[in-house]
Parts: structure tokens; sequence; C-alpha cells
């Protein structure tokens, strides 16, 4: 018997390759690490996979395909969940769960397992991948029969079994990091009263109180939707990204603390630092408010709420979301232009927006004459568009009701 783990090296996936062999028969564990940038994180990985148990590890570098398949997708729908969450951890499920498929196949694995537990939505996103790729593949998820209760019982299974860990009981947070965001939860986060420990949790960046007193600016440049230049110096999505993160995160820009709806149907309390990302959406919804038309830019935003709801639920894999990127690609045709953001405190204040496509003009929203709007069109526009509202009020009035 041969498992594929999807494996991380935190505390969760390191528990498992014991588990896993002492409860299947001594079979062989190969793991797999998933490079979606989450980078000091693989340092010494593999010894630590090896050390544990693993037969070996892959590494795989899926960066650049999780930057322009995965993220710029969900950019350019403008998808956010609850308002407030750029869904970091919701769509690194997905392309995870493929890659775990293929390399399952190659190695003629029998089952994949994950280290979810039974009560997020990870699990969820990881099968449901998993499902559209290789539909009859077992998945096996500790958590949901292990005898293990809580993170301190993980705790000591590790110490007995010899399991280096790099954590303490007290920074015990489940963190789960990639190249677009750092999300936070558990411990005093549990509780919505408490104020998050800023101080001693942000990796990415600093609180707005720490940041400079003196602004930053930057100037993005988008081609059809896509991000693909700093200050006017082209660049690749992830080192774009990369870079957007570091001004972003000295300016305490990207953080959101929320109680969200869990697909499994709790809710529950996490910060996120989104630092490159919220810089990018920003940015990129500030151009769509030159660059498409009043109708398709309205219609867009209901798009974005579900398009949101099926990535957080993890449905990448779908008829629905592929239909749904195919209508946002379309409305990008004219996404294109440069936005410039001023960078302060944790707000990002617009300091100019561009575009060959732009739809605004000076002439016609002036005060001045113009040719194209004759003021005189407005009264008779008025008397339709009002007519509901005024044969409403004369039959109230015919009823002694006004
Ligand atoms: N609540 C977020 C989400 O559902 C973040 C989950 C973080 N996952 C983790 N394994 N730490 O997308
Ligand atoms: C987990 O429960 O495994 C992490 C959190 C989540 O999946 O929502």
């Amino acid at each position: 018997k041969k498992v594929l783990l999807a494996y991380s090296g935190g505390l969760d996936t390191s528990i498992i390759i014991p588990w896993l062999k002492e409860h299947y028969d001594g079979c062989e564990v190969i793991a797999m690490a998933a490079d979606v940038g989450q980078e000091a994180e693989l340092e010494g990985l593999n010894e630590k996979a090896i050390a544990t148990g693993a037969s070996k590890l892959y590494i795989e570098d899926l960066q650049k395909e999780f930057v322009e398949d995965y993220i710029f997708p969900t950019l350019k729908a403008g998808a956010v969940y609850e308002n407030k969450y750029l869904l970091g951890t919701s769509f690194a499920r997905p392309i995870i769960g493929k890659r775990l498929v293929e390399i399952a196949k190659k190695e003629g694995c029998d089952a994949i397992a994950h280290g979810c537990t039974g009560k997020g939505n990870d699990q969820v996103r990881f099968e449901l991948a998993v499902k559209a790729f290789a539909p009859n593949m077992p998945i096996i998820a500790p958590w949901r029969t292990w005898e293990f209760k809580s993170r301190d019982d993980e705790i000591d299974y590790a110490i007995a079994h010899n399991i280096p860990l790099k954590i303490t009981r007290e920074t015990n947070y489940s963190k789960d990091k990639n190249l677009w965001h750092l999300s936070h939860e558990g411990l005093d986060l549990e509780d919505p009263a408490n104020e998050p420990k800023y101080d001693e949790i942000l990796e990415m960046g600093v609180s707005p109180e720490k940041a400079p007193d003196k602004a930053t600016y930057v100037t993005i440049h988008f081609e059809k939707g896509i991000p693909t230049a700093l200050d006017g110096v082209e660049m690749d999505g992830v080192s774009l990204i990369k870079k957007l993160n570091k001004l972003g995160g000295e300016n305490g820009i990207g953080l959101a603390d929320i109680v969200e709806n869990r697909l499994v149907g709790m809710k529950s309390r996490g910060v996120y630092e989104t630092p490159g990302g919220a810089i990018l959406y920003h940015a990129h919804e500030v151009l769509e408010t030159i660059c498409l038309d009043k109708e398709t830019q309205h219609y867009k935003q209901q798009i974005a709420l579900k398009f949101a709801d099926i990535v957080y639920n993890g449905q990448w894999f779908t008829p629905l979301r592929e239909a749904l990127s195919a209508f946002v690609d379309a409305t990008q045709e004219t996404v294109t232009g440069d936005v410039k953001l001023k960078l302060y405190k944790g707000n990002m204040i617009n300091a100019g927006v561009t575009s060959p496509y732009t739809l605004y003009s000076e002439e016609f929203a002036s005060f001045g004459e113009d040719d194209v709007y004759d003021q005189n069109d407005s009264a008779g526009f008025i008397n339709l568009f009002g007519l509901p509202i005024k044969v409403k009020a004369l039959l109230d009035e015919q009823r002694g009701q006004n």
C-alpha cells in the first residue's frame, strides 16, 4: 500500500506520517509539498519529511501556475468573500489537489491523505479537486477519525514520536501561508471579543501604527485586467506580487479581521494579511471604473459575489466557474491602463488613473455646453423615468392616502 500525503511540515501533516504507518499496516508514505510561495516554510522540509518516516518528498513549484491560473482570474473577477476575504487559502487548495492527483497517478498510489480537520473548508476544497481528476481515488482524512481531540494532543504524540517541532504550545496558531496571503486562526482569536495581538502575529508587514509617516507611491500597469508592471518596470506575476507584498506590508496595508461563515456551517474568526493582494484588488477596481460601461460594471458585481462563493467553497473545477471566468475575460478586453496609488498607514489613496480605453469624457461630464448632451432632453427623460412614482402618488391622492 502506498499513500500520497499533502505535506506542509506543520504539526498536522508531520504526525500523520507515523500515524498512517501505524494504522495502515506499515504502508509507504510519499509526501508532496506544494511551493505556492510560502518561502521560509520550505527550508529543511526534505530532511524533516524523511526523518518523520516518509519514503520521499516531492516539492512542487506551483507559484507561476498559482498566480496565472488561479490568483489572476479571481482578481479579474473582483471576487471577495463576505466583503473582506481575498480567498488566499481557498484558491490554493484546488491547485494543490490537482497536482496531488498527478503525482498519485505517477507513483501508483492507492490513496491520497490530507491533514485538514473535519470542521473546516480545506477538506472540502482538497477533496473536490481530487474528485475532479480522480473520481475513484480513496481519500484518507485522519483528523476525522483519529484519537486526538486537540492540537495539544497532537503535540504530545509528536513529542512521543520524536517529531521535530518549530512551534511551542503558546504560538500554536493555525496558519496558512502562500504568495498571496497569510491567515491566522485559533487561540485567543477564537473569541471575537479579543483584539488581535498584531505586534506578535503579523509576518508579512506591520500594523498601520508602525508604518512610516511618509507615504509611498506606486503605479501599477494592467493589460486586459492583469497586472504586468510596477512603476514602469515590467515583471512576471510572481515577482510583481512579492514586490507589492513588501510595499503593502511596510505600509500596514491589507489586514482583515473577520468572522466568516464556513461552508460547513459554523462561523469562524480569522485574521488575514494580504498586502499585495489588497493593493491589486483596489487598483484593478479603480481602473475598471473608467474602462467598463455602467451595465457591464454593475452586472460584473453580481458575478463577483457568485465567483467568491464558488472559490470559497472549493468548486474551482466546475463548468460554472469556467463559464464565469469566460464572462470575466470578455469584460477585461479594455481593462488596460495605469493606476497610481499612495500607500499610507493602512490606506490606499488614489493618485491618478489613465487608460487608452477610458470611457470617461471630461468634455461630456463638465458643466459646459456640448453637442452630445442636450440638457433639454432631461425633462422628458425624468417624466418617463418618474412615471411610476407619479402614478402611485396620484392614485394615493385620489384614495385620500396622501
Ligand atoms: N478560513 C480561511 C479559509 O477558509 C483560511 C483557512 C486556513 N487554513 C488553514 N489550514 N490554516 O479559506
Ligand atoms: C482546517 O480545519 O483544516 C483548517 C481551517 C479550514 O479548513 O477552514
